[in-house]
Parts: structure tokens; sequence; C-alpha cells
């Protein structure tokens, strides 16, 4: 028996459940990073760039596809003088909202919004300016647009950081799968690989290690300097940095990987510190690091673009960390098997260094080719998430670096092929020229290994780049508004976005043509469909006969009315009936197209074309006798059926309990309670003759009384209330708002 298969039986059943568990962690933990999402765009904004305006908005909003750092976001306002007029920051309500509140009354002219956004999820900043004018557009007044190209800076660290996480996972995968199988030997007690081996191994690890730690320092100085916008020796300095590391969710990812970063260079340490003592340490330590590593990749993806994707976020987190996993393996145990032969192979040569390399290139190349499989189909889903027209690919920084990066891939694969031909020389016997030419291996292996980093070089370019911004729909209807005089008060009122969802209203009162400034401003919102209404929202005085307020009142499409009522020395009703349309919603998220769902079978395929020998092994392991299928499948079946029934029976009893909360009414209210109606409503209540106490009962029980119930009472009577005579329908609407105009 050979020292090898001889190690093989007595690790492996260990190694497995180590496997087993640490895999069940890993999961774990990278399902608990909450995506965040990556460089992000302005999904909607109000008013658009280079809008003309009547009058000057209330406020500016601008929406993002993603949430925003509030501390380092912020948008300034100037005039056409260069002025500043106004600052605001990240909405409370909405942290991928920015929002700045204008001065009232701003005279004609031309205004420059100048944005600062933070992007939580990965904290890359963008400055991006918008224009917009009250009054006529001014002349040749340009925005400068959102800055398009990668920082050189963060370029640099996300490559170096990268190409040393993915050699440390290489180092220790490959010596975990490739070199201890194929020369393992129990007389090389630490680490059952020849010294030299273990020793140019613990050398790249090292090394590794030494650049990622640079890479990472480089990452957080870099971050802060964006982020505070300051010189590196004032990151420094003043300790910007660890601001960027404490307060944002970059800052989250970084310590995670650092701390990982720790955890494998003590583990390191440990079984450098004990390999004479401890020789047998040596091997679960390095393969626990593995693991670790694998993390270390999850804290890339989880702060990469796909975290931020609007279609799948999840789902591309994961679609990135598998491809990066697979490429940790190849392209990592690439360059380790570049580094690590000559040292191992010295001793040999002729046919026992032939022997030696196909111990291990043959065993490389199989996990290699599955490798490759996973690394295209999931480059392929990842690529799809921003790549939705050619021109994404030809005229974005983005697509650019994608373009070049999938040039250098090509090459790489070529050279991929070449080798896993010359390694199967009897079944391409066609091929027997590229089969002389890498014989050697070695050098070919450099090649290959060169490549695959300047593929990781344009990952850096890639990922440090802003993405293509997405077709956003043209078909979004303006915010909805309206103007209303009532006697000598005029209210104007704003919607934004105007869609299902939060939104923010504005409300300008003026009184004889005079902002009407200490009023009492009350908004309600009504959806007569469902005869349901909203309570009574204060709007906050904002000075200069503005108030204002937000809330998510609207949850669905449809016609709804906002009933605004103003008080100072008495009180106006103002009321407004509006289509909400979906469109006009904010989405940040979009559904998946063919093209996405076939990429995301590939994948799929892919994992389980990977995962079939594995399945395999244990399904022949698995006694397969009639009782254990029938219990094993019965028990799946309940569990499927009884989560289907759970699902059912928790939407039914959310519809039956909404459906009791507010039942779809028998009339609906076709008259939006405006100050004509209650004016309508309060003379035709005089017909009702209604007072003494169920009238004062009805009064108090408004605010919980629909509308069909008040149409029921002023035709049949209520109570002692009789019914009011003499009125058709319209009449009765109008007394039901008149009614209800009493309320509180
Ligand atoms: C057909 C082949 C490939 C395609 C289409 C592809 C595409 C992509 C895309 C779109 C991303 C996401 C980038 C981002 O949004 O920031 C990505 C990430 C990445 N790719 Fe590839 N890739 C391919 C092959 C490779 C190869 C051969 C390597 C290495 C040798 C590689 C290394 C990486 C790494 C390390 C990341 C992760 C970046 C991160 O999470 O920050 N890819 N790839």
């Amino acid at each position: 028996m050979t020292a090898s298969a001889w190690s093989r039986r007595t690790a492996l059943p260990r190694a497995r459940t180590r496997r087993a568990v640490g895999l069940v962690f890993l999961l774990a933990l990278l399902l608990s990073a909450a995506p965040a999402a990556a460089h992000g765009y302005i999904v909607r904004s109000i008013p658009d760039n280079r809008a003309v305006l009547e009058r000057a908005p209330a406020r500016l909003q601008y929406w993002f596809s993603e949430s925003l750092e509030a501390a380092f976001s912020s948008v300034t306002v100037r005039d056409q003088a260069g002025h500043v007029i106004a600052t605001g920051g990240v909405s409370g309500d909405n942290a991928a909202l920015l929002s700045v509140r204008l001065p009232n009354d701003l005279p004609d002219g031309a205004y420059v919004a100048e944005l600062r956004i933070a992007f939580a999820s990965d904290g890359h900043v963008v400055t991006d300016t918008r224009l917009f004018f009250v009054g006529a557009a001014v002349g040749n007044l340009e925005g400068s647009g959102a800055t398009t190209q990668a920082d050189p800076l963060e370029v640099l660290w996300r490559g170096l950081t990268l190409a040393a996480t993915l050699l440390l996972l290489g180092t220790f995968s490959l010596y975990a799968l490739v070199l201890l199988p194929a020369w393992g030997n129990p007389k090389y007690a630490a680490g059952l690989l020849p010294p030299r081996v273990m020793r140019r191994l613990s050398l790249i690890i090292a090394g590794a290690l030494a650049a990622a730690l640079l890479g990472n320092i480089t990452a957080i100085i870099q971050q802060a300097m964006v982020l505070f916008n300051a010189g590196p020796g004032q990151v420094i300095e003043q300790n910007l940095w660890s601001i960027a590391r404490a307060g944002t969710r970059f800052g989250d990812l970084w310590n995670a990987r650092v701390l990982l970063l720790a955890l494998v260079a003590g583990l390191y340490g440990l079984s450098l510190y004990f390999r004479d003592e401890q020789p047998g340490l040596v091997r679960p330590t390095w393969t626990a690091s593995a693991w670790a590593m694998a993390l270390v990749i999850g804290t890339f993806s989880a702060g990469s673009h796909a975290a931020g994707s609007p279609l799948l976020p999840w789902v591309g987190v994961f679609v990135d960390w598998i491809h990066a996993l697979a490429v940790g393996l190849w392209a990592g145990g690439l360059g380790v098997l570049a580094l690590v032969l000559p040292v191992a192979l010295q001793p040999y040569a002729g046919d026992d260094r032939r022997a030696a390399l196909l111990a291990v290139l043959p065993r490389f190349s199989r996990l290699a080719v599955v490798c490759v499989v996973i690394v295209v189909t999931t480059g392929v889903y990842s690529s799809l998430n921003w790549i939705n027209r050619p021109a994404d690919l030809t005229q974005t920084a983005f697509g650019g670096a994608l373009a070049l990066k999938l040039v250098l891939v090509a090459g790489l694969l070529l050279v991929a092929l070449a080798h896993h031909i010359a390694l199967r020389p009897e079944q391409y016997t066609r091929w027997q020229g590229i089969v002389r030419r890498v014989q050697g291996f070695v050098p070919t292996l450099r090649l290959e290994a060169l490549l695959a980093l300047l593929v990781i070089g344009a990952v850096g370019l890639l990922s440090a780049s802003p993405v293509p911004v997405p077709p956003l729909p043209d078909d979004v209807p303006p915010p909805p508004g309206g103007m209303q005089a009532v006697d000598d008060t005029a209210v104007a009122v704003m919607l934004t976005p105007g869609g299902p969802g939060v939104n923010t209203y504005d409300v300008r009162v003026t009184r004889g043509g005079q902002p009407l400034e200490g009023a009492n401003v009350r908004v309600q919102w009504v959806n007569p469909a469902r005869d349901w209404r909203s309570r009574w929202t204060v709007a906050e005085d904002a000075g200069g006969g503005l108030y204002i307020a937000a809330g998510a009142e609207i949850d669905r499409a449809g016609e709804w009315w906002m009933l605004v009522d103003v008080s100072a020395s008495d009180t106006r009703r103002a009321a407004f009936a509006w289509d909400i349309r979906t469109e006009a919603a904010i989405r940040q998220s979009r559904d998946p197209s063919g093209l996405n769902l076939l990429a995301l079978l590939g994948v799929a395929a892919a994992l389980a074309w990977a995962a079939y020998p594995f399945a395999r092994r244990v399904y022949r392991r698995l006694d397969l006798n009639a009782a254990n299928v029938t219990i094993v499948l019965g028990v799946i079946g309940a569990t499927v059926l009884f989560s289907i029934i759970g699902v059912v029976v928790i939407q039914n009893t959310q519809a039956q309990y909404q459906a009791t909360l507010n039942p779809p009414p028998a009339v609906v209210n076709p008259t939006l309670p405006d100050a004509a109606s209650l004016a309508r409503g309060q003379a035709a209540f005089a017909a009702c003759e209604w007072s003494g106490a169920d009238w004062q009962a009805l009064v108090e029980r408004l605010p919980r009384t629909r509308d069909e119930t008040l149409f029921a009472a002023a035709r049949d009577g209520w109570r002692s209330l009789p019914p009011c005579a003499g009125l058709d329908d319209a009449q009765r609407w109008d007394v039901v708002n008149y009614v209800r105009s009493r309320e509180g």
C-alpha cells in the first residue's frame, strides 16, 4: 500500500466532517452579511435634470438604486452666481433618498445641485451635478454628470488584495485537494510533504498574507480619502481612516476581512510554531485556513457590485462568491503550482520528474476543468447583471474593463486548453504539436499563472468602475400636483414621487396672494374604492407658506384623494383626486429577463455537475432499502406539503383579517369632499334634522365609521336619527362629506 493511499484512508472520515461543519458555518456567516449593495445610480429625480420649471420646487429629491452613507452624502445647491442657497442630505425616512429643501420664492434663473454620494454597500463615492431652471432655460450651462472613472488607487488595492486572497485560498486548497493526495507521505511528519515543498508553501503564505495586509491598509486609507475628500497624509494624521472603518458599511466588511486574515495568520503561525512538536497540526490548521479564506472572499462579494444589483441581489452575491471561489481554486492553485513545482521537482530528472509531475497535474487539471466551467457560467451571470445592451459593453467604463478582462480570459483559457490536451495525449492524437510544446509544463504553467494575474488586475479595474446605468423606465408619470383656490386661500400641493410607497407631500398656502404662515395644515389620504382613510397628519410648517409631510399611506395604485385642511382664523378645505400609478413608484429592483434566468440555469447546471461525483459517492453509501426510501420521501413530501399549507393558511388569514378590517364597501363615495361638496352638504344637512345624543354619538365615532355607513344613515336613518328627507344620492354623498368634516 502506498503512503498516500495510507494517509487517505485514515484521514478521510475526520476531514469530511470538518468540511461539512465548515460549509454550514460558511453559509451561515455569508447569509448573515446583508447585501448591500455597489456603485448605484439615480433611479428618479424630481425635478428632472435640466428641467425648466414655472416656479421653484419646495425641494430637490434624488432617489438612488440603493442606500447611501448618510454621514458622507450631501447635496449643495448654488445659484448661477455660485452662491450656496441650500444644503441637504440623506432623508430620515428613506436611506436611498438624497433631498434638500429650497428657500421659498427663488427668483428665475439657473440652479446647480452638486451631489456627493457615498454608497453604503461598498463606500464608493460619486460626485454628480444636476441643473434646473426657474422661468426659462439659461444658455449653455451644462452639469458635469456623474464621475465614471475608477480611482487608480482603488484599482491597485483591489487587484492586490484579490490576488493575495486568491493565492492564499489557492495555496491551502491545492495543498489539501491536490498536493497531499498526490505527494502526501507520512514520513514527512510536518504537513506530509517534503520540507522543501512545505518551506516554499510557507513562503507563499507569508508573502500573500503580507500583500493582503498591505492591500487592505491601502483600501481603508483610499476609502477614507474619497469619503473625506482628503489626501493620504491628512487621512493618517487626523485618523480619518478609523472613522471610515468604524462608521461605514465598507468598514464593517473591512473589519471582517482583516479579522479573518488575522485568524489565518494565527493558524499559520500556530502550524509553524508547533511543526516540530505537533507535526500533525499542520494539515488541520491549513485546511481550516482554506475555509477561512473562502469567508474572506465572501467579504469581497458582500461588498461587490452584485450586492447592489437591482436584480436578485442575494443571488448575485452568492454567484459572485462562487465565481471568486472557483477562481481561487483554479487561478490561485495555478499560481502556487507555478511557484512550487520548480522547487518540488528539483531533485528529480527524466522519468522520476515526469512521474512526480503526472502525480499532480492530472489531479489539478480535473479540479481546474470543474472550476473553469463554474467560472465561465457564473461570470456570464454576473455580467448580465449589468450588461443589458451592447452599448453597456462598448460605451461604459465597466463594459471596457469587462471586455479587457474577457480578452485576457480568452488567452488564459487557450493556455489552459493546451495543458488539458498535453495531459491527455492519447485522447487528442491530432494535437501532438501542442503536446510537444508544453510537455515540460513548468514554463507554460508560469505563462498561465501570469495571464491569471493579469485577469485579476482587470478585475480590480472592473470592480472599481461604476456600473452601467440600466435602462430606466421612460413612462414615469410626472409627480401629481395641483392648486385649488378656496375663497381667498390658495392651496398648491405636490406629491413626490407620486407612486405607491413612501411619499413626501408639499403644501403651499397663500391667502390674499401672500404666503400664509403659522397655520395648522392637516393632510388625510382617502382610498374611496376601499372606503379607507388614513389618520390626519399635521404638516410641518417650513416657513414661507410651505407645509411639508411624508408618509407611506398610499400603498397601492388606483384613485386616491388628498384632503388638506388649512386652519388659521377658520378652516379651509382643499381636496385633490389622483389616479396613482405603479409606474410612479421608485423601483429599486427589476425582474429577471429570460437571459438572466437562462444564465442562472447555467450556473445551477454547472454546480450540479461539479457536485455530482460527491453526490454519487454519498448515494452509494446510502442504505437505500424500501423502508428508508419511503421514510425519506415521506418526510420530504410532508415538509413540502406542510410548508405550502402553512403559507396558504397565513395568506388566507391575512386576507381575511384585511377583509374583516376593511371589507369592500357596498357603495363607493363618488364625491370628492372638497370645499364645494362640504358647502353643498352643509346646505343639504338641514334636511336631516340630526341632533341630540345619537348625533353626538355618531360624530364621536366618525374616525371609525365608513362612508357607506354614513350614506346609509342619510338614506335610512341611524338609531333615533331620521333619514335625510328629499335628498338624492349626490346630495346624500355631500351630506356624508359634510358630516365627516365634523370629525374631531
Ligand atoms: C468568461 C469568463 C468570465 C466572465 C464573463 C467574468 C465576469 C465577471 C464579472 C461580471 C464579475 C463581477 C465584477 C463586479 O461586478 O465587480 C466578476 C468578478 C470576478 N471575476 Fe470574473 N469573469 C470571468 C472569468 C474570470 C477569470 C478567469 C478570473 C480569474 C482568473 C476571474 C476573476 C474574478 C474575480 C476575482 C471576481 C470577483 C470580484 C469581486 O467580488 O470583487 N473571472 N467576473
